[in-house]
């Protein structure tokens, strides 16, 4: 059987590939089903993809991620991460562990959060000014899900900007980069102090809030103590960056689409199917990655037990097999095949019906209240794992 040095290689640095990265991948996968990469082993074909996603001989490669590729050093910060689901394999545990925010954030869970979300969205989005430029990431796409996990653990909406700013420091344990290290390990620390006072404070008042139900759930002996602040610093971490930066992406390919923009601000009903299409077209999340947990045979090519493997959901989602014209942004498309921008199986995001719900109640206000909004500057990069708004500056009431 063929082995990984048989594979093609393939890059993501050049400056075509952050320009246009979807036909990039999409014609990678043209030619190759599986390649190979600076990180690791790239799926690139979508039926490959979609298998390896819930392939039970691939487990998590965050171990790999923070160790080996990062050298997070021992201590309280590596330890947290030992102890949270991202460490899991597949198996009874990582269900276990899974199961009260699957419970809570769930489709059904994260209904009774609508309300605040609908208050937070519309709050912040009154605040910012109408007839100026304006920064809106700072003033709108950061504030938001900081904002709901304010509500979640209680705490006053002045931590917001905490809450946003280490996330994002974070979050950069996925640019690989080991000379990042040291600022994530620092936000880590700082979460996870954070974190210890709110659970403290939550126990002193309990409330009807996500971390009081945690707590419940801790005091009824259905996790344990340690899961509790684990998950809690599990959703900080992963709570503003992603969300933040889909909001600002549906914001640039709606807003940038003018017959779109004034269709869904007439019917927002089409919000859901709109915002669908935008993490279809430029999803947030380029790739996702596994690890093998023992020697496995993809494609026609062996892959020893602990490679890193990346699906890469850009180009499945810009495969013309799936989704015709992939090119097209459409309203009409099917709901089928469902987008990876959120993964899937066993791993899939626990956060993926709040931060739906919340891109949808931004774009359905300001679509609504807007319909003149005027973007005046944006920027995008795209590294192999993300699609990430740099800069995005409008005009609200560009009239
Ligand atoms: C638009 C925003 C978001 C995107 C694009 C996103 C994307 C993803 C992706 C691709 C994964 C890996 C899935 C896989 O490998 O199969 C993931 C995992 C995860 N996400 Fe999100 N996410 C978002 C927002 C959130 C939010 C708001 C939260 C929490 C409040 C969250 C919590 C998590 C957790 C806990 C995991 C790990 C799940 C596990 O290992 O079992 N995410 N996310």
């Amino acid at each position: 059987m063929k082995t990984i040095d048989d594979l093609p290689v393939i890059g993501f640095s050049s400056e075509d590939y952050d320009r246009q990265p979807f036909p990039i991948l999409a014609d990678y996968a043209r030619r190759w089903k599986v390649a190979r990469s600076e990180r690791g082993v790239e799926l690139l074909d979508t039926r490959t993809s979609r298998k390896s996603i819930v392939n039970p001989r691939l487990g998590t490669g965050h171990p790999k991620l923070m160790e080996d590729v990062l050298g997070m050093p021992e201590g309280r910060v590596l330890e947290y991460k030992r102890n949270s689901i991202s460490y899991h394999n597949r198996g009874e545990t990582r269900r276990k562990l899974r199961k009260p925010v699957v419970q809570f954030l769930g489709e059904d869970g994260c209904e009774r959060f609508r309300n605040d979300v609908r208050h937070v969205v519309r709050t912040i989005v009154e605040k910012a000014p109408a007839d100026e430029p304006i920064d809106v990431i700072k003033a709108i796409c950061d504030p938001i899900p900081s904002s709901v996990y304010c509500y979640w653990v209680d705490a006053p909406l002045d931590h917001a900007e905490f809450i946003a700013r280490t996330s994002h420091t974070v979050q950069q344990v996925h640019t690989r980069n080991p000379e990042r290290t040291a600022d994530v390990v620092a936000a880590f620390d700082a979460m996870m102090t954070y974190i210890e006072e709110r659970i403290a404070e939550a126990r002193e008042n309990p409330g009807d809030n996500l971390i009081s139900d945690m707590i419940r759930s801790a005091d009824a002996g259905e996790i344990s103590e340690s899961d509790l602040y684990v998950w809690m610093v599990k959703l900080v971490e992963a709570n503003t960056d992603n969300t933040s930066h889909q909001i600002a992406i549906a914001l640039i390919e709606l807003v940038s689409r003018p017959e779109v923009w004034a269709r869904i601000g007439k019917d927002t009903s089409l919000v859901p199917v709109a915002v669908n299409e935008t993490m279809r077209i430029r999803p947030r999340s380029i790739s996702t990655s596994r690890c093998a947990i023992e020697d496995v045979e993809i494609g026609g090519y062996l892959l020893p037990k602990g490679t890193s493997i990346f699906a890469n959901i850009g180009a499945a989602h810009w495969d013309p097999e799936f989704y015709p014209e992939p090119e097209k942004f459409r309203l009409d498309r099917p709901e089928r095949p469902a987008h990876l921008n959120f993964g899937g199986g066993m791993f899939s995001c626990l956060g993926r019906f709040t931060a739906t719900m919340e891109v949808e109640e931004t774009i359905a206000l300001m679509a609504r209240r807007f319909p003149d909004l005027r973007i005046v500057d944006f920027g995008y990069t795209h590294s192999p794992m993300f699609t990430s708004v740099t800069n995005l500056s409008v005009v609200l009431d560009g009239s």
